[in-house]
């Protein structure tokens, strides 16, 4: 059931809001980091997954340094609490700004995804009398189970350097006195529930990084992003996601040189069950096809992913009683003006009546961060478990 529970006669505040509950977060994180733990392995927060502060600051708690896909996610770490040694800087299209300001911050590492912007940081490094760290984000061809839209290591996707193309570039890269190379960097994709493509990756992992090595570049660091998936069918039955199972397939197939360490840029496992999306049923009808509606005050404008992955998301109504009787399949959509506003098609859910409170679950990463205002929507804010409230300032007064 929902962490977000009701109580009879507690009035809900205005609707739609997200909710997290801090204790999962706190225990997601103590379960993740005794697991990576066991093996000396360092995570880096996937700050894209979810970016409130209240959340940044449990995780920065926790001990995890952030990765960062843009200059602002680097400075809203740095606010936060992040050290500058704790942050990664990742991202196809980093801009000359970004790059200057993550250097004069002083981050610990770039990984970087082409030639060109190595020789740009590079280039900014020297002008700044700065050296910096740099990571070769490399492309291994591996292609996991996942929807294809974040599936990223593939030899067709945009990401990553393919090692074919460094081997031309090697000499050059030696020549660029102001950055050292010092590891490799991969990401394969997002919400992978099977282990065995992080197995494959490990094993392309351990031809490459033996390829760079006979080549006299010495990887001090090896970065394998993120990607564990979680169950979004069944978010009671498992509200902390495998990390034991994930790390432990990388102990497993991973070979490393003395010294070596290995990095992880977890967003997902972290922070997606801690959180829901609380709305309010807006009206119900029958189309003269017979088919339900349950139309919501949220929508795409608050949760994108249905509309632009097909994903599903668990989806409770908190209100309906047991006695309630199924409707037979019903569709939950949102109020935004698009076909495609729709959290659900044709589940089986129970009778639901205008003014009832549901719980769109799991949607603790990727849900508020990808917020939009599309038909001129505010922000929703954030509910925490332990009463703070995130963002209430954003809400127009209609
Ligand atoms: N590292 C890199 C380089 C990444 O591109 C990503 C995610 C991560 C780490 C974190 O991956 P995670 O542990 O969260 O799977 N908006 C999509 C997901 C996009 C993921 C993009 N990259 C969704 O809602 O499913």
């Amino acid at each position: 059931m929902s962490r977000y529970t009701l109580q009879p006669g507690m009035i809900v505040p205005q609707t739609p809001f997200y909710y997290c509950d801090i204790d999962l977060l706190q225990r997601t994180l103590q379960t993740a980091t005794t697991e990576a733990a066991r093996y000396g392995y360092q995570i880096h927060y996937a700050m894209k997954a979810n970016a409130e502060p209240h959340i940044l600051y449990e995780i920065q708690q926790a001990g995890l340094g952030a990765d960062c896909v843009s200059g602002y996610e680097v400075e809203c770490a740095i606010e936060n609490g992040f050290h500058p040694s704790k942050i990664v800087f990742a991202g196809v299209g980093k801009s000359d700004r970004e790059i200057e300001y993550a250097i004069r911050q002083g981050i610990f590492a770039f990984n970087c995804e082409s030639l060109q912007e190595l020789e740009v940081i590079n280039e900014l490094a020297g002008r700044l009398g700065k050296q910096v760290n740099v990571a070769l984000r490399i492309n291994p061809d591996v292609r996991p189970h996942t929807h294809h839209y974040i599936s990223t290591g593939q030899s067709e996707s945009k990401f990553g350097i393919s090692y074919a193309e460094i081997d031309a570039a090697l000499a050059e890269l030696h020549a660029m006195k102001n950055i050292r190379i010092f590891g490799l960097h991969f990401h394969i994709g997002s919400q992978i529930r099977e282990l065995e493509s992080f197995a494959e990756l490990a094993g392309k992992v351990n031809e490459i990084a033996a390829w760079f090595t006979s080549k006299g570049v010495e990887l001090r660091h090896l970065n394998m992003g993120g990607g564990l998936g979680i169950d979004y069918n069944d978010p009671d039955g498992e509200p902390i996601p495998d990390f034991a199972g994930y790390f432990r397939t990388f102990h497993e197939n991973l070979r490393l040189t003395p010294g070596q360490t290995v990095h992880f840029e977890l967003g997902r496992s972290i922070v997606a069950q801690c959180g829901e999306l609380i709305t309010r049923v807006l009206y119900t009808k029958t189309t003269a096809g017979g088919a339900h509606f349950v139309i919501t005050d949220a929508g795409m404008t608050e949760l994108i992913r249905p509309a632009l992955y097909s994903a599903r998301h668990k989806i409770e109504n908190l209100t309906a009683a047991a006695e309630r009787r199924p409707i037979g399949l019903c569709s939950i959509a949102g109020p935004i003006c698009e076909s495609s506003d729709i959290f659900a098609r044709d589940i089986e859910f129970p009778e639901s009546h205008r003014g009832d409170i549901l719980s769109i679950r799991s949607t603790g990463a990727y849900g508020s961060i990808m917020a939009s205002h599309y038909n001129m929507r505010p922000t929703a804010p954030s509910r925490f478990s332990d009463g703070t409230i995130w963002g209430q300032s954003n809400l127009a007064e209609l």
